[in-house]
């Protein structure tokens, strides 16, 4: 990675699932304060605030989120941003605070996602997701996130022959996971059969393979590398940070069997690291519908195209497996909180890699990745992150 080098020496997210009880500032500030707490810094420490939240005006009525953060954080009157990248605002708020970072603007910052969905109604969320795709040509017309996605798994399942019960142990797996997760939304193991007996949302998807609407947040404290190695006990180093841009209709692309913007984010990544794929112990990947995740696996390149399906329903990818995905139950299980969900899966991997994961740690995991999608694939963000201990 370009610049100066940047370690998480500090992570903490809220619950993720329905909170009635606590509203959006409630939500971020919890998991700021836990973050905060983990580093064993202060709030004055901080330089600035970069904040990922997608459509807090549809959901909560409420915008200009970054100074939100900064006001109930009680940390004015440093700087703070909020960024909007669809599904993707945490990722790229992540990458903002570490190209911060790396370019010498600041040394310490706190990198912040959040948002709460369900004070609305599922046809009103279903809504505001809508404009993560393209609005004219795509939600207009009725098509709904869910339905893009099963256009996505329908042309899956011609090309190269993928189940219903293949996409079904994407979310057996992560489920599985999520039940080891005390801050996921859905800590119960499924079955096949209880994935193909439920409801279809848009066929061929049903409704566990489905992400679910969620409240939550979390966030992230990044240092410049020599003096998180003089704050810090267990760095976790940025090894790459990478991301990449498509159309937001599905209808203008070559292929809807793969996002482009993943496969270009991912390999300069790769590069940025000089890692292989072999060489990620844990993967957290944006598993918004079951076939996004069997998609990001392949273009990845951790499968061959086609052959993440059966991977997975091998278990190839449990924990244990050939490669441990989305051991927080991803946001199938943990839930997805849109805006949030890209700084959670840095949260995860950074556990992951200080063996803090409890009853789903991977075995001596050293490096870890994690992926974050906007809308069906117009940005992707990809991280890749190294033990610096
Ligand atoms: C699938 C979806 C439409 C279901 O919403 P809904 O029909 O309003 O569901 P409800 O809130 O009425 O919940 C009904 C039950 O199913 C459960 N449930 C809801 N969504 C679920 C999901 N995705 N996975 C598992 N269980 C789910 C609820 O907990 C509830 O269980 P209970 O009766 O035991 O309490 C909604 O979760 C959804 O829109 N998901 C996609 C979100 C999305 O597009 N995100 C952006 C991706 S890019």
């Amino acid at each position: 990675m370009k610049g100066r080098g940047v370690s998480i020496i500090g992570a903490g997210m809220s619950t993720f699932g329905e909170h009635w009880d606590s509203s959006l500032r409630e939500l971020i500030v919890d998991a700021a304060v836990k973050a905060i707490a983990d580093a064993k810094i202060e709030g004055k420490q901080l330089q600035a605030i970069y904040g990922g939240c997608m459509a807090s005006g549809q959901f909560s009525n409420q915008e200009h989120v970054g100074a939100l953060i900064a006001d109930y954080l009680g940390v004015n009157p440093l700087p703070s941003t909020r960024l909007e990248a669809a599904c993707a605002s945490g990722g790229v708020a992540l990458r903002a605070g570490i190209m911060a970072i790396a370019s010498g603007f600041y040394d310490v910052v706190a990198v912040g996602g959040v948002e709460k969905m369900t004070d609305v109604s599922t046809e009103a969320a279903a809504t505001a997701l809508g404009g993560a795709g393209d609005e004219e040509w795509e939600l207009f017309q009725g098509a709904t996130f869910p339905a893009l996605y099963a256009l996505m798994a329908k042309r899956h399942m011609l090309e190269y022959g993928t189940t219903e019960e293949q996409l079904a142990a994407v979310a057996v797996k992560n489920h599985a996971n999520a039940a080891k997760n005390k801050y996921a939304q859905y800590q119960k193991e499924i079955t096949i059969q209880d994935v193909m007996k439920s409801q279809y949302i848009a066929s061929p998807l049903k409704l566990f393979d489905c992400s679910p609407l969620t409240d939550g947040a979390a966030a992230v404290i990044l240092c410049e590398s020599s003096l998180a190695k003089k704050l810090c006990e267990k760095p976790v180093n940025i090894a790459a940070s990478s991301q990449a841009s498509d159309t937001l209709a599905l209808a203008t692309r070559k292929s809807i069997t793969s996002l482009n913007a993943t496969v270009v984010a991912a390999k300069d990544a790769f590069t940025q690291a000089g890692l292989k794929q072999k060489d990620i112990d844990v993967a957290e990947v944006h598993d918004c519908f079951t076939i996004a995740e069997i998609i990001a696996l392949e273009d990845m390149g951790f499968f061959p195209a086609g052959k993440a399906a059966k991977a997975t329903e091998d278990g190839l990818t449990k924990i244990g497996g050939e490669i441990a995905v989305n051991t927080s139950g991803g946001l199938k299980g943990c839930g997805h909180p849109v805006g949030a969900t890209g700084v959670k899966q840095a949260v995860e991997v950074t556990w992951q890699l200080r063996g803090e994961a409890d009853g789903r740690q991977v075995k001596g995991a050293k490096v870890g990745l994690t992926h974050n999608v906007g809308g069906s694939g117009a940005t992707a963000v990809v991280h890749i992150y190294k033990r610096g201990f």
